[in-house]
């Protein structure tokens, strides 16, 4: 597979390295995901390394996104009719359960082409449609978002401060924004306002640890 790659080659990759499976917290939402973590990830380094590519976040149903997503599914109507942005969407869970709980719609942006496949496969498999960009959205002005969802984002900490900067003018502005995390060391400590917590099964090869307390955060204006 070359540097660019055709949205389809981007798609077979996907297929070709995972199993349509659920994450524990969302047993609702088929995903195609990583069945065993070592292999898909040090096969994907292989194929990505030399281009500066991210690891296959895309692959794995990552434990502050299924808070958000079991939230959604539990709480329809925080986003029903409303129109959502899944921010740094990865599989396109939050997505796609903000869809199975009546959003207007859904617009999944990932930087990962990879991602981008996984998002559109994973709304097919689910029967519901999601707009996916392949687009660096932080700091754009909100495009018509009542609700933003970001997943698992606060892994890194340059990455962790532009989206607070960022979500918490979204939020400013009068747009509804939640943040799901598993107790990631660069969440910010504080402008978070803590909506509902959930026990989520985890891996050892991922996450050291069998369960994760995954918080849903409400963006403080
Ligand atoms: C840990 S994963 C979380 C994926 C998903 N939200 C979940 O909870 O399962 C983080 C994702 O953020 C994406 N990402 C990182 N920086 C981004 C950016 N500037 N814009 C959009 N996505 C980004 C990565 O490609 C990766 O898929």
């Amino acid at each position: 597979m070359g540097l660019t790659r055709t949205a389809e080659e981007a798609e077979a990759f996907v297929r070709a390295n995972t199993e349509v499976l659920t994450a524990p917290l969302v047993p609702e939402v088929r995903l195609h995901l990583a069945s065993e973590v070592v292999p898909l990830w040090q096969a994907t380094e292989e194929e990505l390394a030399d281009k500066g590519l991210p690891p296959p976040f895309w692959a794995f149903a990552w434990a502050g996104g299924q808070a958000l997503a079991r939230y959604l599914l539990d709480h329809p109507e925080v986003v029903r009719g409303k129109s959502v942005l899944d921010f740094a969407a990865g599989s396109g869970l939050q997505g796609i359960a903000a869809k199975l709980a009546g959003a207007a719609s859904v617009v999944a942006v990932e930087i990962d082409p990879f991602a981008c496949a996984a998002c559109r496969l994973n709304a097919a498999e689910n029967a519901v449609t999601l707009e996916v960009l392949e687009q660096d959205i932080i700091g754009a002005e909100n495009q018509g978002w009542d609700v933003v969802l970001a997943g698992d984002v606060c892994y890194e900490g340059p990455m962790a401060e532009r989206i607070d900067v960022w979500l918490h003018a979204l939020a400013a502005k009068g747009t509804l924004v939640l943040v799901g995390d598993p107790g990631r060391t660069y969440l910010p400590k504080s402008g978070l306002e803590r909506v509902i917590a959930y026990a989520v099964k985890t891996s050892r090869e991922l996450e050291d640890t069998d369960v994760r307390n995954a918080v849903v955060w409400r963006v403080c204006p």
